[in-house]
This record gives structure tokens, C-alpha cells and sequence, in this order.
């Protein structure tokens, strides 16, 4: 049985706030794999990002996640490029049911323009056209690899954590 749930997607798609929420709900442990990775590196993912790369990043990613994925009772808030390594998404699934958030790109623009650090992969002149083009070529990543999908696009954040619970609920191999 599975007793992890994974939040995947996008950035600004509200992984981490909703699994918050959705931790509380089911009283599981929440982790965010960028704090982890961020603890385990000792500084911040731009940090990592401008002194060591985005390989380095990656490689980090892929331990924290492989350390994560052998827990349980977990609601892991991924970071959006986690699909990019397969091997992440084979070791999560093992334990987790992976929900898939979404939001359209103007609602990503909008979230990740209000927020005091801008993420590394989105410090581009054009914003708007650098979030469409990475968010068509992960797309396929995301849906291949999730269970279920939910659009947070007009939804709050605890209607969204709602959602997905009643359809755990469904979910045969997830333990509630
Ligand atoms: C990344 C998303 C970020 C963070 C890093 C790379 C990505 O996480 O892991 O900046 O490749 O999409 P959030 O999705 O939480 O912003």
C-alpha cells in the first residue's frame, strides 16, 4: 500500500502551499524537496543554481529524492523539474500516489511575479514566452508521470487539497 502522496508540476502551480494543507488534513509528516535539498547543500537553490549549476542541482535532487522516497506517511511537495529524471518519478512512485497540479500560464506568470526571490530557471527577459516554452516541453513529463491531475487555477488552497483527497479516496492502493 502507498502512504506517500507526491505533489508535481510546474512552478507557481501552489505545490508547496497545498501540500501544507493537505498534510494537515490526512495528518501526515510534509516535505519539500527544496528545502531538503537547500539543507543538505547548505544554501539557497540560487545559490546552487548560480555557484554550481543546474547538473549539481539536479544530482542533489536526485539523492533528497531517493532519501524521501523510502519514507512514509509523507506529503512531498516536489520541485517542478523533478519529472525531468525519470529515476525520481520510478523511486516516488513505489510509495506514492503523484498528483499532478496545474495552472495556466497566466496564472503561473502571475504567481511567480509576486514573490520577493524569483526562481533561477525563470530569470528570463520574457518571462511569459520562457514559462510557455518550458511549460510545453515538460507537459508530457508531468501527465505521463501522474496518478491524478488537478487544476489550481480558480480553486483555494483548501478546496484544492479537497479534491484530492476524494479522489485518494478512490485510489485502491493508496492508504488514507
Ligand atoms: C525548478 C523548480 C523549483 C526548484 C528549482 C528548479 C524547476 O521548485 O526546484 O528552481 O526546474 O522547475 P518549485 O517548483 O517549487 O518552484
Amino acid at each position: 500500500m502507498k502512504t506517500n502522496v507526491a505533489l508535481i508540476g510546474f512552478m507557481g502551480v501552489g505545490k508547496t502551499v497545498v501540500g501544507q494543507a493537505l498534510a494537515k488534513k490526512l495528518n501526515k509528516e510534509f516535505a519539500e524537496l527544496d528545502s531538503l535539498i537547500e539543507h543538505k547543500a547548505g544554501k539557497s537553490i540560487n545559490d546552487i543554481f548560480q555557484q554550481d549549476g543546474e547538473i549539481t542541482f539536479r544530482e542533489l535532487e536526485i539523492e533528497v529524492t531517493k532519501e524521501v522516497a523510502k519514507r512514509k506517511y509523507l506529503v512531498i511537495a516536489c520541485g517542478g523539474g523533478i519529472v525531468l529524471n525519470k529515476i525520481n518519478i520510478d523511486r516516488l512512485r513505489n510509495g506514492s500516489v503523484i498528483v499532478y497540479l496545474t495552472a495556466s500560464p497566466k496564472v503561473i506568470l502571475k504567481r511567480t511575479s509576486n514573490e520577493e526571490e524569483e526562481r533561477p530557471l525563470l530569470k528570463t527577459q520574457n518571462k511569459a514566452l520562457g514559462i510557455q516554452e518550458l511549460l510545453k516541453f515538460r507537459k508530457p513529463f508531468y501527465k505521463r508521470a501522474a496518478d491524478m491531475e488537478i487544476n489550481t487555477s480558480k480553486l483555494a488552497i483548501n478546496s484544492v487539497a479537497e479534491q484530492i483527497i476524494s479522489k485518494l479516496k478512490d485510489n485502491e492502493s493508496f492508504n488514507l
